[in-house]
């Protein structure tokens, strides 16, 4: 059997980091290649400093580490993408067509994260499907959605084993996220932890499909596991573990600091959020290659404060 050896791209990232680590725990620290556009800890295995538009490097550490599968981690998320749309178009398509044509050229087996954020205001709202109406409205869901598309494309013609899931937003403490729409998810459990109110940019009733991270890697590890046959989605699985609105995560949180208090301030990603699911039917994944999740909202909680409180209070 060929010997795992992996290129994480974006691994400095919310994902990244935590994914990285996963990883290495599988395969061995040597095994996993973590690589960014910018310089991060990664005391614990090899790391290059890697722009994902960069196709030469990119090609040079394939070789150099004899990498024979790619985590596609590195882009531009929701809020920084309409931001910055030419910046997050370029990134998050023409990275993933570099990572695909070597990808082909070498016979790699490929993740690549898509997100809720291809669905748009057309799209059924509640349990969306996992094959509906896909016209999203950010620049990030565009992006995501031609990424699905070009996966399924370079899996038919030239027989790239690409698996992706759309992740919902990703809940967790070990690493910030990085300019999303579902990050006031995150930084609410920093605030009440630290003893400060928050201000949330969404408003109160806004229901999103949400996931903490150890099901996100548990879902990222069990799909690459699965075998091929089994994977019949080559765009990309619908991928559920809870949905909630801030005044639910708010009063979950509240059980623990009573007095926490949260205001709302409604930004331009109200109108993202807006066109995004509430539920998502991830039925497929379950069939397919045996999805379950397991936090909720109640367990999550639990989680996010014990570990926060370990580390931010002193
Ligand atoms: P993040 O913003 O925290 O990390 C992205 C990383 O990519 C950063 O470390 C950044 O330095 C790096 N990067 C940016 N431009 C680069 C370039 N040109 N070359 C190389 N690296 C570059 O994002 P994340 O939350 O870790 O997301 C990882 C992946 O998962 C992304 O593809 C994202 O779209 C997807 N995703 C994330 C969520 C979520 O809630 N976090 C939800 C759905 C999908
Ligand atoms: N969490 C991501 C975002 O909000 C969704 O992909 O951009």
């Amino acid at each position: 059997m060929t010997k795992v050896s992996i290129l994480v791209s974006g691994a400095n990232g919310q994902i990244g980091s935590v994914l990285t680590k996963a990883l290495r725990e599988k395969y061995g620290k040597d095994a996993v290649l973590a690589t960014d556009i910018r310089m991060g800890n990664h005391d614990d295995g090899p790391f290059e400093l890697l722009d994902i538009l960069d196709a030469k490097q990119l090609s040079r550490l394939v070789r150099k580490y004899k990498i024979n599968q790619i985590y596609h981690l590195a882009a531009i998320l929701s809020e920084t993408g309409e931001k910055h749309p030419r910046m997050a178009w370029d990134i998050n398509t023409n990275g993933l067509f570099n990572v695909l044509e070597i990808a082909k050229e070498r016979h790699m087996k490929l993740f690549f994260p898509s997100s809720i954020g291809v669905f748009g205001s057309h799209t059924p709202r509640v349990l969306t499907p996992q094959e509906t109406i896909i016209h999203p409205e950010t620049v990030y869901g565009i992006s995501k959605a031609a990424g699905e598309n070009w996966c399924q494309y370079y899996y038919l013609h030239y027989d790239v084993d690409v698996r992706s899931v759309r992740y919902p937003g990703i809940i967790s403490y070990q690493s910030p996220p990085g300019g999303g729409t579902t990050d006031y998810a995150v930084d609410i459990y920093h605030k009440a932890v630290q003893g400060e109110d928050y201000e949330c940019f969404l408003q109160e009733d806004t229901m999103l499909p949400m996931m903490y991270m150890d099901d996100a890697i548990k879902a990222t590890l069990q799909l690459m596991e699965a075998p091929a046959e089994k994977v019949k989605i080559r765009t990309s699985y619908n991928l559920a573990a809870m949905s909630f609105t801030p005044a639910e995560i708010t009063a979950e949180i509240q059980k623990y600091y009573p007095d926490f208090r949260v205001t709302y301030k409604p930004d331009f990603r109200q109108e993202i959020a807006d066109s995004w699911p509430q539920t998502i039917d991830d039925h497929q994944a379950t069939d397919d290659w045996g999805w379950h999740p397991d936090y909720d909202l109640k367990n999550m909680t639990s989680e996010m404060i014990r570990n926060l409180k370990a580390m931010l209070v002193k």
